[in-house]
């Protein structure tokens, strides 16, 4: 995805994937084709579960076929019904894993300052008919996993959390992965670790990960015993040879993206008005999302959309995540109109905000042709 245009610029996307040890797939994918075991708990996919489990140090990981079907079978499995809360500034398939289920998804503001739901105004919205909360670690940034604990306990609630960014982030120094009830990761070809589609659900909790793993294989237990609905939310072996050759490089993921990120903090310095998304350094995180916010009464009116254009327009293909928020997309613009009244700071902050690219195809020329690229941008319009 990092190609070259007409004009033999490189063009630069968020999200490109990032690819290990490329024979070490190869022979992982032999070892498949010659055991012609394709999927259904093989032994790479078990593998994986057992090598993510150990990283983040969470009793169970239960790989699935994306994020998104991992959150359609944790909510299902948590027993979500009713209204669930969660924040409009996440991914649409945060809300979509809700609605696909007949649960009303219930739009909370963010805190300003983390991007993240803020517990408070949770706390606010609970009635008689919530069943449940999603925070989203956006970011890979923690969403305050202690205080929305505390108030799912205060009021009997389950709480998951969507940690699609999350693989390899901390919070108190301990991994994202073990938090809330469950948790759900995705690895889809754009996050810092990729099985192409896929993803996971992690727990301390054996009992849920049992069910989680019947729901998983359409609630079989054991061969032709259905225990309850269930889906087909499967891992192939072929994801999973992918994974564990990617996740032998995730430590170079990482480190590419650390010095990437700390390169943009450098070059994006002191330019009014653009603001580097900070990350906390007592904490690990995978700086796979550089996010920057565009302030336009500082650059002389230049908007976020107008950088975002004329960026596009010299092949750095940067993205408005997660705008306009999920309660301005459809069916929740419709069902919902007056959803915007209550999410002033998610709507001020989706407005504001993009992603740069990131990861091991963006190297420090890039970088350099980016920055000044947005830094000429401000300053020609502040002087013209
Ligand atoms: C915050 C968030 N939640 C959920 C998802 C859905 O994951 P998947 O694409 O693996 O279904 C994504 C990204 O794709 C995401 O960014």
């Amino acid at each position: 995805m990092a190609s070259h245009s007409k004009s033999s610029q490189k063009t630069l996307h968020v999200g490109c994937p990032n690819i290990g040890d490329r024979q070490r797939f190869f022979d992982l994918v032999s070892g498949v084709f010659d055991r012609r075991w394709l999927s259904n708990d093989g032994r790479l996919v078990k593998e994986l579960e057992t090598q993510i489990a150990r990283r983040l140090g969470v009793r169970n990981c239960i790989a699935v076929s994306s994020g998104t079907a991992g959150l359609d079978i944790a909510a299902r499995a948590l027993n979500m019904r009713g209204e669930v809360i969660l924040p409009s500034f996440t991914f649409i398939g945060t809300a979509h894993a809700l609605a696909w289920q007949h649960i009303k998804p219930v739009f909370c503001d963010i805190d300003p300052a983390t991007h993240n739901l803020d517990p408070a105004k949770v706390e606010a919205l609970i009635t008689g008919r919530t069943n449940g909360i999603i925070g989203v670690h956006l970011w890979g940034r923690a969403c305050a996993p202690d205080a929305l604990a505390a108030v799912a306990r205060r009021h009997g609630l389950p709480l998951l959390f969507d940690a699609a960014h999350a693989i390899d982030c901390t919070h108190g120094g301990r991994y994202i992965g073990s938090f809330g009830d469950a948790e759900v990761f995705s690895f889809h070809a754009t996050k810092v670790f990729n099985t192409a589609e896929g993803g996971a659900i992690t727990t301390n909790n054996d009992a849920l990960a049992e069910r989680l793993r019947q729901m998983r294989n359409f609630g079989f237990e054991g061969y032709d015993h259905v225990v309850e609905l269930g889906t087909n939310g499967k891992m192939s072996e072929l994801s999973a040879a992918l994974g564990l050759a990617n996740l032998e490089s995730l430590d170079r993921f990482i480190a590419v993206n650390r010095r990437n990120y700390q390169q943009y903090r450098q070059e994006l310095d002191g330019i009014p008005g653009v603001e580097l998304v900070p990350y906390d350094d007592a904490e690990r995180n995978n700086y796979q999302y550089v996010m920057v916010l565009i302030d336009a009464k500082a650059t002389g009116g230049l908007d976020r959309d107008g950088v975002m254009s004329s960026l596009h327009a010299c092949d750095i293909l940067a993205r408005r995540y997660f705008w306009p928020g999920c309660h301005r997309m459809e069916p929740y613009a419709s069902l919902y109109p007056e959803a915007g009244v209550g999410l002033r700071l998610t709507e001020r902050i989706a407005a504001r905000i993009m992603a740069l690219p990131n990861g091991e195809t963006v190297d420090e020329q890039d970088i350099k042709r980016i920055c000044s690229l947005i830094r000429s941008l401000v300053e020609n319009r502040i002087t013209s």
